[in-house]
């Protein structure tokens, strides 16, 4: 074996390395010669396993102080890519982060231009950066080329180069036939283009790369600068046409809330698909009323309408059940009763 552990094995008089854990350092000085080192203990099989971070081989206390990795994200100049972004520079994780048409304001994270569609571009961006870590949250929305293609190649490329990959994909992915909640063994069944295209680069970045991610969300909230809550200052204002639907049921996630449960699966080994929801079912409009209530606008300033009266494709009622994903992360997914209540 390399490495001070190595130096241990072979009787060598390396400085004892630290075992990666604050409070047996302070007792043991370090791993000794012929005392029993137990690799990867302490992990349950319930939870996501942060002890023995792949990147920096120390303990975690919380999702983000794992600075050894550098993670590339895809995406940064989005909403959510913007989030993960400021999370990261925040506790100095070294990140690098891609947009497509114009760069975003974090002034610490180089910006590198990338076009999920041009897959030499893709291959000169990885190696450029050299990441442990990939983190897709981007959105080419219902475009096949961008959506579906560019996930497919990105995980191709992760795979053959051995780096972590989290996948952001959409609660799209089904069509809200089903009667109970959809939990994270739920088949996808879209009924959009934008759907299906989610759902063909979730199937692809499992196959190509089993040890991914696959992180599926709902409606995205901020704290006023999401899309959802533009549209509903607008509704209310008059300055956009359309209705907020009582019959189009989702699970509302703090982008915050989001950003973090992304990160501690980045910084953990888990594997497989997992649900990034909140736990409070609710129509458009009952959202709606919760961010006109927290932004000082009346309530009854806002238009409603049902979905299954109009022709707009898509699902109705869907219903992430994160259950077991909150179980096993430390990150609190919220509520949106919760994160919009401004009595709290
Ligand atoms: N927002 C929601 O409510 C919601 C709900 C469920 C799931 N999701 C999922 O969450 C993720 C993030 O969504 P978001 O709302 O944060 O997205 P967003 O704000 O629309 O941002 C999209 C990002 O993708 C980049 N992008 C667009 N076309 C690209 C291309 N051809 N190649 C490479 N990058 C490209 C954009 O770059 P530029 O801005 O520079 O063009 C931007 O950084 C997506 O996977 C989305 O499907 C979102």
């Amino acid at each position: 074996m390399a490495g001070p552990l190595g130096d241990l094995e072979a009787g060598g008089t390396a400085e004892p390395p630290p075992t990666g854990f604050t409070d047996p350092d302070s007792l043991t000085g370090g791993i000794h010669p012929g005392r029993l080192v137990v690799i990867a203990g302490g992990a349950t099989t319930s939870t996501v396993r942060r002890l023995a971070c792949p990147f920096c081989h120390g303990q975690h206390a919380d999702p983000l102080p794992c600075t050894g990795m550098t993670v590339l994200i895809i995406g940064g100049s989005g909403f959510l890519g913007a989030e993960l972004v400021r999370q990261a520079t925040s506790v100095g994780r070294v990140t690098a982060t891609t947009f497509n048409s114009r760069p975003g304001q974090a002034p610490d994270a180089p910006w590198h231009r990338l076009d999920l569609r041009d897959p030499r571009r893709l291959g000169e961006v990885i190696d450029t950066v050299a990441p442990s870590a990939v983190i897709n949250a981007s959105s080419g929305a219902a475009d096949w080329a961008v959506t579906a293609d560019g996930s497919v190649r990105l995980a191709q490329m992760t795979a053959r180069r051995g780096i972590r990959l989290v996948h952001v994909s959409s609660d799209a992915v089904f069509s809200g036939a089903s009667r109970s909640r959809y939990d994270e063994t739920a088949l996808p069944d879209p009924v959009t283009p934008y759907g299906a295209a989610k759902a063909a680069a979730e199937t692809a970045v499992r196959l190509l790369h089993p040890d991914a991610v696959v992180a599926r969300t709902s409606l995205i909230i901020g704290d006023g600068d999401s899309v959802h809550e533009q549209a509903v200052r607008e509704l209310a204002a008059g300055t956009r046409k359309g209705a907020l639907f009582t019959d189009d049921i989702r699970c509302p996630v703090h982008v915050a809330d989001l950003a973090t449960a992304l990160w501690e699966l980045a910084s953990s080994d888990a594997t497989g698909v997992f649900h990034l929801a909140g736990p409070d079912a609710l129509s458009r409009y009952e959202l709606g009323v919760l961010i006109a209530r927290r932004d000082g606008i009346d309530p009854c300033l806002l238009p409603t309408g049902r979905r299954a009266d109009t022709r707009i494709l898509g699902a109705l009622d869907v219903r992430l059940d994160s259950r077991a994903t909150q179980g096993r992360l430390s990150t609190r997914l919220r509520g949106a009763g919760e994160f919009l209540d401004t009595t709290r």
